[in-house]
């Protein structure tokens, strides 16, 4: 394995391609000798496509998953258009890891509350994955995932059979709106949040989704009582260089690349503007 340069890329092998939805596929890739580099949850790469360019993607395979790396990509521009547009063993440039990762030493000993909107799943699943992997280290594990519709979601089987089937472990599914094939919980996120009722002691809640989601979320959080310092998110900025060298993702003295994208409310409190 080579972390020698993160902002050289280096050739990754499209090992297998998931459609998830119809809008995401996840990628499974490997560099030349595994891993292309190690990196924490949280975490993301560069991912290019000659002649095409380049996008950041958070890394949502655990760490402890060392056969290859897997991003769940949205269609929604060159970039990602053109990686679902590839097929198992072409190849991609990558570079990384990029950004500070979820603070999991802060974590141990916490019940968490994971809460996932649509892709937000996919840095929230690296996590997710990882807390499993170290399950003596953390509490009860509480996950509530939403989507638009059944079909939106995504790691389907995973969430629904491993992550409910762990220890200690509840999965607590929603979706926008009545589906004939959907015999669970119909509601937005946040809303659904409130009707859990979720105590704040000695819990931490980590969220990813939407803007308009996570806004909510916040807002629903604070009025269960969880304090600025309970809670996570991990910020979607327009970025280009991935390393505080450009300047365009910073949010006042904060470049979300390289000091993100994992910041506390509390953190996000002090900062100016718009997130
Ligand atoms: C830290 C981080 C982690 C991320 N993780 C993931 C992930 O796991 N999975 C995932 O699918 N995505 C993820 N993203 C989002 C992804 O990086 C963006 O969607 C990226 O723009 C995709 O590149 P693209 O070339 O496909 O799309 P682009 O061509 O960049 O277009 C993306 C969208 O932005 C609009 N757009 C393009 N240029 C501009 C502009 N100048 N101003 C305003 N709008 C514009 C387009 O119309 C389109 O709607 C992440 C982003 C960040 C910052
Ligand atoms: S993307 Fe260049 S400074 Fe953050």
């Amino acid at each position: 394995m080579s972390n020698a340069n993160p902002l050289m890329p280096q050739m990754a092998t499209i090992l297998d391609i998931i459609a998830e939805t119809p809008e995401i596929k996840t990628l499974r890739v490997s560099g030349k000798d595994g891993l292309p580099f190690d990196f924490m949850p949280g975490q993301c790469a560069m991912l290019s496509v000659l002649p095409v360019g380049e996008a950041i993607f958070s890394i949502t395979s655990s760490p402890t998953c060392r056969d290859c790396l897997e991003f769940s990509i949205k269609k929604t521009g060159k970039v990602s258009n053109s990686l679902h547009s590839l097929e198992p063993g072409q190849q991609i440039g990558i570079r990384g890891p990029y950004g500070n990762g979820f603070p999991v030493e802060e974590m141990k000993g916490k019940d968490l509350l994971f809460i996932g909107g649509g892709i937000g799943l996919a840095p929230l699943r690296s996590l997710i994955g990882y807390c499993f992997a170290n399950r003596d280290h953390y509490g009860q594990i509480d996950i509530v995932y939403g989507a638009r519709s059944p079909a939106d979601m995504i790691r389907k089987s995973e969430v629904k059979e491993t992550w409910a089937g762990q220890p200690n472990t509840k999965v607590h599914l929603t979706v926008d709106a009545e589906f004939p094939d959907w015999k669970g919980h119909v509601g937005f996120v946040p809303t659904y949040v409130t009707e859990l009722a979720f105590t704040p002691e000695n819990k931490v809640a980590i969220t990813c989704g939407p803007p308009i989601m996570i806004k909510f979320v916040l807002q629903a959080l604070d009025k269960l009582g969880f304090a600025p310092e309970q809670v996570i998110t991990t910020l979607e900025m327009r970025m280009k260089c991935g390393v505080g060298k450009c300047g365009r993702c910073n949010l006042g003295p904060v470049y979300v690349c390289k000091d993100g994208p994992v910041f506390s409310l509390a953190e996000l409190n002090e900062l100016p503007g718009e997130y």
